[in-house]
């Protein structure tokens, strides 16, 4: 009884931001994203009689703490659904450039839902699997899907899921930039909670999440590069701006991701269309089309290593991989 599956990560081009149920993580609003092909996770579960608790191997270490009370709060809802009490041996690879420093909760979950799932004997249809994968961290929902994809927020457990949009195969880019490789203080988890709680921007922002979401689908079913950048750029800043009117106020930005959202609206200025979007987090996901890579690569290569500059193809749903 084991299984192994690879995901990809997946960068929001409309944010999900805030929860309005933290135990079955339904998000407040619908959020659409961009599966990307070059962050992945590789995870192969075993079930194993001889464990009396599971056993977590992450890139080679064995895994404690936070992030492996995390998974095993996970694999116990597994084990509710199976009904199957046995404990796995889970080895887990992130595949993620050298010096980009992401880890990924999306291709993770993604990744854990899917072999889970397999070696649990669970549903593994993709409506099944995203949410499964939702209940390991919200935008794991959308790496069960390639391309553009959208999570619709629903209701309850069973109508929160995502669902795939636009395979995005038709030249857009994402660069990259890696301003930060040290881990966040402040989790996405966190911050979306305190902003929820104190941030008198929030209820704004789930209604300018709604409109920029409707009019994200519109400018994608017109292949509008232009379009989804604007819209993309404009509803991060939206993100970022709540929680600079949380208490106690905070903004994951740092100077160099303040660099590159300048060069973005400069590189705009010579007409080349760049557009910067930003996670919780410094690093900035530029949006282009794939005749501009090179000349985006070029202005940022004055201001950061090319090993912080890391081209992003639109990435393929989660696999399932063959036994070794
Ligand atoms: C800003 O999915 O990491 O990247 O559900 O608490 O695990 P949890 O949060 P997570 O939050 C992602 C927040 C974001 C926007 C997005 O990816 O939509």
């Amino acid at each position: 009884m084991q299984a192994a599956a690879r995901a990809y990560t997946n960068i929001a081009l409309i944010k999900y931001w805030g929860k309005k149920d933290e135990q079955l993580i339904l998000p407040m609003n619908s959020s659409l994203s961009l599966t990307l092909n070059a962050f992945y996770t590789e995870t192969r579960v075993t079930l194993q009689q001889s464990l009396s608790c599971d056993e977590i191997i992450m890139d080679g270490k064995v895994l404690s703490g936070h992030s492996a009370e995390k998974i095993i709060r996970f694999m116990n809802q597994v084990r509710d659904q199976s009904g199957n009490r046995t404990y796995a041996l889970i080895v887990t690879n992130n595949h993620v450039p050298v010096a980009s420093g992401f880890a990924s909760s999306a291709s993770g979950f993604a990744a854990l839902a899917a072999s889970a799932a397999r070696a649990y004997g669970l549903d593994c249809s993709g409506v099944a699997l995203s949410r499964l994968a939702r209940r390991g961290s919200g935008s794991a929902s959308r790496s069960i899907y390639g391309g553009f994809v959208k999570w619709m927020k629903g209701t309850k457990d069973e109508d929160s899921y995502a669902v795939p949009i636009d395979p995005a195969n038709w030249g857009i880019r994402l660069v990259v930039v890696a301003v930060n490789r040290q881990k966040k203080k402040i989790s996405s988890r966190l911050g979306m909670k305190r902003t929820v709680q104190t941030s008198p921007f929030y209820p704004i922002w789930m209604k300018e999440a709604e409109k920029d979401l409707g009019r994200m689908e519109q400018a994608i079913h017109h292949h509008d590069l232009e379009m989804i950048g604007e819209i993309a750029e404009a509803n991060a800043l939206k993100m970022h701006a709540t929680m600079l009117a949380a208490t106690p106020p905070f903004t994951y930005w740092e100077e160099g991701t303040l660099t590159v959202m300048r060069r973005a609206a400069h590189l705009r200025e010579q007409g080349i269309p760049c557009y910067f979007t930003i996670d919780a987090g410094p690093n900035v996901k530029l949006i282009c089309s794939v005749e501009h890579v090179d000349q985006i690569l070029d202005d940022l290569s004055d201001f950061f290593p090319l090993e912080a500059l890391i081209t992003a193809e639109p990435g393929p749903g989660v696999q399932f991989l063959e036994d070794p």
